[in-house]
């Protein structure tokens, strides 16, 4: 029988005073390094091995997240290739305890499964069926495109 494979995740947690950045908020480095756990987190549930990040794209910061308030980090799986999976993760903090969740930052992240000799193995293929999955897959096929052009711009630069 097919495995029922969960194409999302969500966490919730507190920002701490050790989050800060020198304004008082919560760092724009932190941010990342929570968009980076909540993707590898729904990464690894998916292709069940270790994963890698590859990719990230632009990261656009909305709203700053505040010191103490509740953060929820929600990453979802758009597009799979052979081995590596588009992850969309949307960043939401709220005062704890009362107040509606706002939108921080949203960003489309790419990991890559590897095997047991750090080589890029096949991931389970993702299969868009409602409509927002239909919509996000679109999404990452998109991107995917302008990523192409954005990558040629920077070729010149890298080495
Ligand atoms: C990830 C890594 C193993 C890929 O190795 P590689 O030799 O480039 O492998 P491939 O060319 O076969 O690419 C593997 C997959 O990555 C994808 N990929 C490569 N570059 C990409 C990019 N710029 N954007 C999106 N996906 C990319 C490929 O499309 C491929 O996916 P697919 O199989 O679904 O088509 C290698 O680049 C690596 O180890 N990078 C460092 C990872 C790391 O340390 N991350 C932590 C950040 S410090």
């Amino acid at each position: 029988m097919e495995k029922d494979r969960h194409n999302h995740i969500e966490l919730q947690f507190l920002s701490e005073p050790s989050d800060v950045n020198f304004g008082g908020k919560v760092h724009g480095g932190m941010m990342m390094k929570w968009i980076d756990q909540a993707a590898y987190a729904c990464a690894v549930q998916w292709s069940e091995s270790y994963c890698v990040t590859v990719y990230v794209g632009g990261i656009r910061f909305y709203h700053p997240v505040h010191i103490g308030h509740l953060v929820k980090m929600e990453a979802r799986i758009i597009y799979t290739g052979n081995t590596s999976m588009h992850i969309a993760v949307d960043a939401f903090s709220k005062p704890v305890g009362k107040g509606n969740f706002v939108k921080n930052t949203h960003c489309v992240i790419v990991f890559v499964a590897l095997d047991s000799e750090n080589k890029p193995k096949e991931v389970p293929p993702f299969v868009p069926t409602t409509e927002k999955e239909l919509a996000m897959n679109h999404y990452a096929i998109k991107l995917m495109d302008l990523r192409k052009g954005i990558e040629e711009e920077m070729r010149p630069y890298i080495s």
